[in-house]
């Protein structure tokens, strides 16, 4: 925990009003009345706070740093590493990214350095241990945060050597690295690790262990270079926690292995509000807090959002009012303990003049979007919202998303070129989770399984022996577990394994895989009742399949549903299998929604994971912290119409927001159990049970 308070508040970017040094007392009068605690600063201020090399300017950063809190607002401090200054680049060059092409870059954007170069290290190292050593205790700074959305890759000199340097103490011994390679394959053996070289569209590219590799390197190069950062930081005194911003479904990072070199994690998110269905548009980041909550098991900081409009996506939609309230209390729903935005104020000129802020150009605070934002910052300094900051998440149930097996599906050729669909089917599932009305726990593949009724992976094609176990064990001790065609196909290193799939999973899921038919997007295939009598609601009508048909063997499984068509109609498309103490459910294809939310109503209730209400109607969503033996109840509409919620225990009402999140009402009401609670268009419910 941060603080003791939830945050509000946000990027602050002063340096860019440096000659209208006034600017400064309007937007403290306007954070405050907006109710900002918090801003994020120098994140890109490394040209003023060290202007030629080796001159340092930080008395600049201090005063308003000072200034800000004497208003009631802490800072959050950044490094600035995400952005260079230009002398640093035309000095040394090498601090320049290099593509996959091997063309070098020209000074110009941002998160665009070397991730190697010892040059840029050193560079960072300095000023960081400079801005530690001056506000490292500094009561107005509560955190720090390490660079800006780590990102991107380079194919430099220097990263080649550090690359082979990798792979050497991976594999030891060229054979054990021919071996991993499969690199007999079209005659790419090599003789020395000194002939590896990055993949490139006009290189290497066919070995798919190599891009894996590179993703592997890649992403613990960008941690090993924020970890150099954190260690500049304690070296210059820094007593503070330290986070870094992570992004929404990114694939460039194993975050589950950077999460463990920081103290808080925090994440910036930004919804397709273009999206037509609203609901949809949240859920997705929804599932992304949830992610992000996991990494640490405990609550996160919602670093950045939009006010208003960004100026980057492909449509900057408004949104409507109640929005932005449901946004940011989506996030404390699902286990933030801050609504941070990007940004306070609006810049003038280059990128980002146009992107939304709280303050726009106008410099007033009569505007929708700051009213609206007050009255979140307002809502989240009530007593009643205070009591949550920190609060847990409690979840019985668990999906997998695994950014190793990610990486793995899509680097490999095959069998569905046209798109593996990874990311949709775990939303697919999340969507079916989240409608059953429970907490759900988005988790990689090396999450501990302990505590969960119910663990689905879906296409979990790579998996370690580890996994395989883990998975295994947790059906045999009594756990229901959910697999989809296309799991365990390959190990760690994306070389398949012989002796039949899901490797180390066979017997507990009592079947072997045997082919996999894929189609074409917009052709299907369908799921009937199998005739060996029905187990569920879901198994009771025919149902939409598509993209992926596998075709199994059964051995012990119990065939739920069949195929209706093709030459394996009749064939099973699901199964389930009773191991141990548990059971295993194993879907052979990629059935429309609907199934997917009756099949997971059912199998939830049946795994004794009860929904959080009674009733839960369409594009509301439902979510729950505890804390000190008391759960809070998020009920969230994201609809224009008002909804009606039953309530499955008796809670008191302790935020109610107006129709369009208009005049929240913190005062308390009582419901019994079973009572309907009416939740307002684009409007919150917390209630206390
Ligand atoms: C983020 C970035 C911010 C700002 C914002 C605009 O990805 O960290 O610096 O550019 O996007 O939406
Ligand atoms: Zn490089």
């Amino acid at each position: 925990m941060v603080a003791e308070r939830l945050l509000f508040g946000g990027d602050y970017n002063p340096e860019q009003w440096m000659d209208q040094p006034g600017i400064l007392d309007e937007d403290i009068e306007l954070m405050k009345k907006a109710h900002v605690n918090v801003v994020s600063l120098g994140i890109f201020s490394w040209a003023e706070e060290e202007p030629k090399e080796g001159v340092y300017d930080l008395d600049w950063l201090a005063d308003i740093i000072h200034r800000l809190y004497a208003s009631g607002i802490s800072t959050v401090l950044a490094t600035p590493s995400g952005a260079r200054p230009r002398w640093l680049a035309e000095k040394y060059p090498e601090v320049l990214r290099v593509d996959a092409y091997r063309r070098k870059n020209l000074f110009g954007g941002r998160e665009n350095h070397c991730l190697t170069s010892p040059v840029y290290r050193e560079k960072v190292r300095q000023i960081d241990v400079k801005l530690a050593e001056r506000f490292g205790h500094d009561p107005a700074v509560i955190l720090w945060h390490v660079s800006n959305e780590f990102c991107g890759e380079c194919h430099c000199a220097l990263c080649q050597d550090a690359f082979r340097g990798w792979v050497k103490k991976k594999y030891k011994t060229v054979d054990a690295l021919n071996h991993a390679y499969w690199a007999r394959f079209w005659s790419h053996t090599y003789d020395s690790f000194d002939q590896i070289e990055s993949p490139s569209p006009i290189g290497e590219n066919s070995i798919q262990a190599l891009l894996l590799d590179w993703k592997k390197y890649t992403s613990d190069q960008a941690i090993d270079f924020m970890k150099g950062e954190i260690a500049a930081l304690r070296e210059g005194g820094a007593i503070q926690p330290v986070t870094t911003n992570m992004m929404y479904n990114f694939d460039g990072i194993n975050y589950g292995k950077m999460a463990k070199e920081v103290d808080v994690i925090s994440w910036d998110s930004y919804p397709e509000w273009y999206d037509e269905n609203l609901y949809r548009a949240m859920e997705r980041h929804s599932m992304n807090h949830d992610f992000m909550r996991c990494l640490k098991d405990r609550s996160f900081l919602l670093m950045e959002s939009c006010p208003s409009g960004t100026n980057w996506q492909e449509y900057s939609k408004l949104k409507a009012p109640g929005v932005l309230t449901n946004e940011g209390l989506n996030a404390l729903a699902h286990g933030s303990d801050s609504v941070m935005y990007f940004q306070m104020r609006q810049g003038r000129g280059s990128f980002e003049k146009f992107h939304g802020a709280l303050i726009d150009h106008s410099g007033r605070d009569d505007t929708r979007v700051f009213r609206e934002a007050s009255r979140i910052g307002e809502a989240l300094h009530s007593e009643e919202l205070t009591a949550i900051v920190g609060a847990k998440t409690v979840s019985k149930a668990a999906l997998i998303m695994d950014i190793e097996n990610r990486w793995a599906l899509d680097g490999s050729a095959g069998p569905r070129n046209a798109g593996h669909g990874y990311l949709q089917l775990t939303e697919d599932f999340y969507h079916a989770m989240r409608r059953a009305g429970v907490n759900v726990d988005v988790i990689d593949a090396q999450h501990d399984l302990s505590g969960y009724a119910v663990v689905a992976a879906p296409m979990l094609y790579s998996m370690n022996d580890e996994t395989a176990e883990r998975l295994r064990k947790f059906a045999e001790d009594g756990g229901t577990l959910i697999l989809t065609f296309w799991t365990g196909i390959v190990d760690e290193n994306d070389l398949v394994y012989t002796g039949g799939a899901p490797h180390g999973l066979m017997e507990a899921a009592g079947l072997r895989f045997e082919e996999i038919d894929t189609l074409p997007d917009g052709r299907e295939n369908v799921m009937e009742p199998a005739e060996t009598g029905t187990a569920g609601s879901f198994t009771e009508r025919r149902y939409r399949c598509s993209r992926y048909c596998e075709l199994d063997h059964l051995s012990t499984a119990k065939t739920l549903m069949v195929y209706g068509q093709d030459f394996y109609a009749g064939k099973s498309a699901l199964s389930v299998n009773h191991y141990g103490k548990g059971r295993v459910y194993y879907l052979s294809s990629w059935p429309q929604r609907a199934f997917l939310n009756a099949f997971l109503r059912d199998v939830l209730a049946g795994s004794g994971v009860r929904s959080l209400v009674e009733v839960l109607p369409k594009k509301v969503a439902v979510c729950e912290r505890e804390k000190d033996d008391v759960s809070y109840l998020f009920l969230q509409n994201f609809s224009g119409e008002k909804k009606e919620v039953v309530l499955a225990a008796a809670a008191e009402q302790i935020y109610s927001g107006g129709e369009y999140g208009e005049s929240p009402d913190f005062g308390k009401q009582n419901a019994q159990a079973g009572e309907t609670v009416c939740v307002e268009a684009f409007s919150t419910k917390i209630l206390r049970v």
